[in-house]
């Protein structure tokens, strides 16, 4: 019996600044605070790396638990070309998973709100044009992306080599999250493409409801000329 109730709303105070986010999850009140959660997918790649402590998995190994799946199997991986000297040379930044039809990734979670970061390198991609990416990224309900250019994203002045997207979301009673890469509809060139997938579950008390502020099913906010920021949930 499909459930009729929207997904369990993660409400957030959209004036939060950016940088308090790590701050306030690094904040002694969540001082032990240790993320039950915490997946960083390296797509594209067949290997794993750490890079700053943080264990990148490659999704394209043999029998890697995070091998996406395609409808039409038909996404494929390769190295990102980035001339760009502002793109670290790490991972998950050298390798890119890339699809003209849709691909699924499934994250097995537990239930509540988990923090996920999309990292892009908008680039010429053999077979896949740096300006031909529209798509839309779905996940735990929710339309994270939609008619996504990331070249488009990027050229925004002023312009970046790389960004990362972050949404919060909430995970259902059925502790699966799905995250569905589409390319947009009616346009043969449009592909799907990502670089890398952090999954992390987050503190409840980074999800307080409030009545006083605007509802959102998710919340984003994106950094583009920053490298990532590490995830610090705890001091270790
Ligand atoms: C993966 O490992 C192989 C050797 O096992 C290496 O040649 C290759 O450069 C590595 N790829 C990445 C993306 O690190
Ligand atoms: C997607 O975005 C592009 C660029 O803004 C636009 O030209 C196109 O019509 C959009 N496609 C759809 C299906 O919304
Ligand atoms: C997630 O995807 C799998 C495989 O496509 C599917 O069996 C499952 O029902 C999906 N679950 C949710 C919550 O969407």
């Amino acid at each position: 019996m499909k459930n009729m109730k929207p997904p369990l709303l993660l409400f957030i105070f959209i004036s939060v600044s950016l940088e308090a986010l790590p701050i306030s999850v690094t904040g002694k009140n969540v001082d032990a605070y240790r993320p039950t959660d915490d997946f960083a997918v390296d797509c594209g790649s067949s290997n794993s790396s750490t890079v700053e402590n943080r264990n990148w998995i490659g999704d394209a190994a043999d029998r890697s638990d995070y091998s996406p799946i395609g409808k039409t199997h038909s996404s494929i991986t390769t190295l990102a070309s980035s001339s760009s000297p502002r793109v670290p040379g790490t991972a998950p930044y050298l390798t890119a998973r890339l699809s003209r039809s849709e691909f699924a990734y499934t994250f097995h979670v537990t239930a509540g709100p988990i923090f996920v970061r999309l990292h892009f390198v908008p680039s010429d991609y053999p077979n896949f044009r740096r300006v031909d990416s529209f798509f839309s990224v779905k996940a735990a309900g929710c339309t994270l992306l939609h008619n996504f250019s990331a070249s488009l994203f990027a050229d925004y002045p002023p312009s970046a080599g790389f960004f990362s997207k972050e949404f919060g979301l909430s995970v259902g009673e059925d502790q699966i999250l799905n995250m569905t890469f589409t390319p947009t509809p009616g346009n043969s060139d449009a592909y799907a493409f990502v670089n890398g997938i952090e999954v992390v579950s987050m503190p409840e008390s980074l999800s307080t409801p409030s009545s006083t502020q605007p509802r959102e099913s998710s919340w984003q906010v994106s950094w583009r000329h920053t490298p990532w920021i590490p995830l610090k949930f705890s001091k270790r």
